[in-house]
């Protein structure tokens, strides 16, 4: 489906990117990993090489302007296009939004926000000039209604909501497309023990979707690859739940 496409996904040294990196490179894509996480990252790439893809790998902080810059500049020295913009990396910080620190707020905002606004700017400029382009922002269901106890959280994701939608109306002129996934809770690191989630209220909450179950990486990145693939050519600026009926109720 994405034969001599070129591919970037951010945040694809881990969870929900890396899948999304992986169901992109099995499609025929050429796939570039944009990460933070130089380890991850690496081997990522080294096994999709592996299997014959054609991947590689960008050390990335997508909160830094000069990074995003030198990340598009590289896509398209290596492969000479850019198709596809995943803007999919994200942090949770779980404080109590009554004692966050401004440092919290910024890390969150800049993290979750700011990166999809430097890398989308970057892109955009290749994909104008090319009149052709598709960008998919994971959101969150946290964008569509109020998760609790993580309001700077959903603030990120209302914004990337937004963000996704003006994109849509202000770019479609220039045959690019803007769309989000939002998922529920998604069985990635992000949400695991390790990262301060219990274990039995992450069971208790994949209750709260009507499937009953929680949502996996490939349940997201089959989205992905939907949005950004011209079986949804005449869809931007949507939202599409990837929550188990989530937000239904
Ligand atoms: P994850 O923690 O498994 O992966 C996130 C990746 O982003 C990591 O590889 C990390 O190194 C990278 N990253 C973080 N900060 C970075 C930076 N400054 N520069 C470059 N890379 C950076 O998380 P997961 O679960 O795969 O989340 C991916 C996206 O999905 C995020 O935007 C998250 O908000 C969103 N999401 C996740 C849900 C879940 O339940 N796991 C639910 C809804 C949305």
């Amino acid at each position: 489906m994405f034969e001599d496409k070129v591919v970037v996904v951010t945040g694809a040294a881990s969870g929900i990117g890396r899948q999304t990196a992986i169901e992109f490179a099995r499609q025929g894509a050429k796939v570039v990993v944009a990460d933070i996480d130089e380890k991850g990252g690496t081997e990522v790439v080294a096994a999709l090489r592996n299997d014959g893809h054609d991947a590689v790998f960008v050390t990335t902080d997508l909160t830094v302007e000069a990074d995003c810059r030198n990340l598009i500049a590289a896509v398209v020295d290596g492969f000479g296009r850019l198709d596809v913009l995943v803007n999919n990396a994200g942090i949770e910080i779980t404080t109590p939004f009554h004692e966050m620190s401004e440092h919290e707020w910024d890390r969150l905002v800049d993290t979750n926000l700011k990166s999809m606004f430097l890398c989308s700017k970057h892109a955009l400029r290749e994909m104008i000039t090319a009149r052709s382009g598709a960008i998919v922002n994971v959101c969150s269901v946290s964008g569509l209604v109020a998760w609790p106890g993580i309001a700077a959280y959903n603030s990120t994701k209302g914004g990337v909501m937004m963000l996704t939608k003006s994109l849509a109306v202000d770019y479609a002129k220039y045959n690019i497309r803007a769309n989000c996934v939002c998922p529920s809770i998604i069985d990635t690191p992000m949400t695991d023990v390790s990262n301060g989630h219990d274990a039995d209220i992450k069971a208790e909450k994949a209750k709260l979707n009507p499937i009953g179950r929680l949502g996996t990486p490939e349940d997201v990145a089959n989205a992905i690859l939907f949005l950004a693939s011209d079986k949804s050519s005449f869809i931007t600026g949507s939202a599409l739940t990837v929550d188990g009926g989530y937000t239904a109720i």
